[in-house]
């Protein structure tokens, strides 16, 4: 019979991913990297042999896919379990290893002393090139299994990647990143917000210091995951160097009684020697085609109204349909009843929890409003905040013990609301009714889902919940979503604060961040574009002046940020000028007209000029693109640089024009503007030197932005 291999290969075009599986050894992962086409994992592996050193151990230690305590690696552990103070030393060996085809990997492995098994599943999408990796740990024993941490994945990590960008921001200023190089120790991002996080969205970057949007190195991880988390990189002093993401649990939090089996959140995986957007797009497209559901992949998203900038708290059925009538003169094909119409909701302190229509402010129900929002030819959607409730609410008079609590701790309100306990069947049971009562009488098609605070106090029945609550929550929204197969579900969290892949599991947009600032919305956006694609990313008109920011923007600059994204509008329409309504609606036209390009093409962000943001999407079959250029703050120079538009073909030749804004652009004159006809019938440049030279950006105003389109133009 023929010996069991020792390595097993996963492959695509790009990217190869071989591990060192062999029974009764721990598996470890011997190569992570560009395809090789003509090299043998054994060879790899011989290259890869380090020798002992003087003052440490006679032999070199090998990782493994956990680096459990007992391998003896200096770094931290991937694995940290115990039962009662026992079983801490678990070292889990191959026993078997199913592989059927090159992207699809499943080892499982056991500690037999301590009967708990592992297993890992690792899959590299062939077409897409993004690599999966959920890992599963079972107890065999009648003691209980605590784990207090348990990765994904010890992700090996070469040298060459010696520069690192992670996420941070706050509510309102999302998806910013900060770069680091590497350093010996431990880079370490933990969040226990009990969401996704404003200040903590779960990914990392991986570069090296000739790395840049286009050219270069690069990796990108993310932790699908919506609750608490932790991401390390551990640069060891052995030299090596390792990434883990899972979930940061609490003390206790995750015990597993005999026969149970925990399974961690997927973490994701992708690089590529063509700089950060090819990674992202990588992502985009795993994104859209294999974790999303596919309910809207083939169909327009819908251009949003949105009523909460407009009115607030401040709801009558009368003025709704009116901005509803005017939504809809506007281009918009859905409306969104923002919070406030519900229960004694007049108000952030009140009524949350309490979701049947208000008496007061509509006495005959939604009805009225819903179908003249249908006559209109717009969607009817609605707002809901499930997980929620206000102390000032008749479900917490009648229930108040429905909390997630720490007993004898008081409470932390946040925004006035306290966290209802999911984890309880009947907390579920009522969410679930209550709101699909509401689906169903209003023929709602849309859920707006927020969440409006963190989870300081995660605690039910005295243990901590926060892995069971997003269980929970995901599970609602599976419920809810196989109840009515057509209902679309928005993720918000105070704005961005519940992004991530784990929720794009069950939803299908999300809200990016509660600042309609269209000038912090382009670094947002921007950061955001790294791992989210512009088709889920919420992206709205907001009023002149910003309710957050108190900047003033004009029309044209806040209709082109959300134009590159999942568009909508939320401000009071009664309100602008005539001559900006009118602007809107020449966006909202224009949006339509690209929006299949631009939600289904290939997303580019171009570097510098810092004083500009350009990012743009190329068709995939390269016959058309869309370019956005906003000049945000002054340049040092007296004229800006070139603009180039990476991902044309280069054999085609393309016409290039201006199609927004509509009127004046440069402030002198003549400019590229003329010579090129670029607002007129534009130009003919081959795409070759679109690509690599690029083309001479006008003198703009700062605070402007200027979208080309590039059409292809039949050889000759
Ligand atoms: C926070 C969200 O991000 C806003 O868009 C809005 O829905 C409010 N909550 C409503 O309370």
């Amino acid at each position: 019979m023929a010996s069991p291999p020792k390595y097993a290969t996963l492959s695509t075009d790009q990217t190869q991913l071989i591990l060192y599986i062999q029974f009764g050894a721990q598996p470890h992962i011997v190569y992570w990297g560009p395809a090789l086409t003509n090299s043998t994992p054994e060879e790899i592996a011989l290259l890869s042999e380090r020798q002992w050193a003087f003052g440490g151990p006679n032999l070199d230690i090998q990782p493994s896919l956990s680096n459990e305590i007992a391998t003896g690696l200096s770094g931290p552990p991937g694995i940290i379990l115990d039962r009662d103070g026992l079983d801490w030393d678990a070292l889990f060996t191959v026993e078997k290893v199913s592989q059927q085809n090159d992207h699809e990997l499943k080892i499982q492995c056991r500690d037999t002393q301590a009967k708990i098994s592992i297993c890992y599943e690792i899959s590299l999408c062939p077409e897409i090139d993004v690599f999966t990796v959920s890992t599963s740990l079972t107890n065999e024993t009648e003691m209980p299994l605590r784990i207090d941490w348990c990765t994904a994945l010890c992700l090996p990590l070469e040298q060459h990647f010696d520069h690192m960008r992670s996420f941070k921001g706050k509510w309102a200023y999302e998806f910013q990143h900060e770069d680091i190089s590497t350093f010996r120790g431990s880079f370490v991002r933990e969040n226990k917000s009990g969401r996704t996080g404003h200040d903590t969205f779960p990914a990392l970057l991986a570069f090296n210091n000739t790395t840049n949007e286009t050219n270069g190195l690069a990796a990108g991880f993310h932790l699908g995951w919506s609750g608490n988390s932790r991401l390390r990189v551990d640069h060891q002093a052995d030299g090596r160097a390792f990434l883990q993401m899972g979930e940061l649990f609490f003390p206790g939090e995750m015990v597993l009684a005999k026969g149970e089996t925990y399974r961690t959140p997927p973490l994701y995986g992708a690089q590529s020697k063509n700089g950060f957007n090819s990674v992202s797009q990588k992502f985009h497209d795993h994104l859209n085609h294999k974790i999303m559901d596919g309910r809207i992949l083939n169909r327009p998203r819908k251009v949003h109204y949105n009523t909460w900038e407009a009115v607030y708290f401040d709801h009558s059925e009368e003025k709704l349909i009116v901005l509803a009538e005017k939504a809809a003169e506007i281009g918009a094909e859905r409306f969104v009843l923002d919070d406030g119409w519900f229960g004694g909701r007049r108000n952030d302190s009140k009524g949350l929890g309490d979701w049947w229509v208000s008496k007061d402010v509509y006495p005959n129900g939604l009805h009225r409003l819903a179908s003249r929002v249908r006559d209109l030819n717009m969607e009817f959607g609605i707002w809901v905040e499930p997980e929620m409730v206000n102390p000032d609410s008749d479900l917490f008079r009648e229930h108040p013990d429905w909390i997630l609590e720490i007993k004898g701790t008081p409470q932390i309100p946040s925004r006035n609301q306290f966290v209802l306990d999911l984890t309880r069947q009947d907390v579920t049971e009522y969410l679930y009714e209550k709101i699909c009562t509401i689906i169903k009488t209003y023929d709602v098609t849309y859920l707006k889902w927020d969440m409006n605070r963190d989870i300081h106090h995660p605690g039910s029945q005295g243990r901590a919940v926060t892995s069971a609550q997003t269980r929970a929550v995901y599970q609602l929204m599976r419920r809810m979503r196989d109840t009515f197969p057509r209902l679309e579900i928005e993720s918000c969290s105070s704005g961005g604060a519940r992004a991530d892949y784990g929720v794009l599991q069950y939803t299908d947009r999300i809200w990016t961040s509660d600042s309609n600032d269209a000038l912090d919305r382009q670094n947002i956006q921007r950061g955001a574009s790294y791992f989210l694609p512009l088709n889920v990313m919420g992206a709205h008109v907001g009023p002149e002046k910003c309710h957050i920011t108190g900047r003033r923007l004009s029309m044209a600059l806040r209709a082109a940020t959300a134009f590159f994204g999942h568009m909508g509008m939320e401000l009071n329409l009664l309100e602008e000028r005539q001559e900006d309504l009118a602007i809107l609606k020449k966006s909202i036209a224009l949006h339509k007209q690209h929006r299949n390009l631009l939600h289904t093409g290939q997303f580019f962000r171009q570097d510098g000029p810092e004083s500009h943001n350009i990012i743009g999407v190329v068709s995939r079959d390269k016959t058309e693109a869309i370019y956005s250029c906003t000049k945000l703050t002054h340049h040092s120079t007296t004229l800006p640089g070139l603009c180039k538009f990476t991902g044309l073909n280069s054999d085609q030749r393309y016409r290039i024009k201006i199609i927004w804004p509509l009127s004046e652009i440069s402030p002198t004159a003549p400019s590229i503007l003329e010579s090129a006809k670029l607002l007129d019938s534009g130009s003919v440049f081959s795409g070759e030197a679109l690509m690599r030279h690029g083309i001479q950006l006008p003198l703009m105003m700062p605070e402007s932005n200027l979208i080309y389109y590039l059409e292809a133009i039949k050889n000759d």
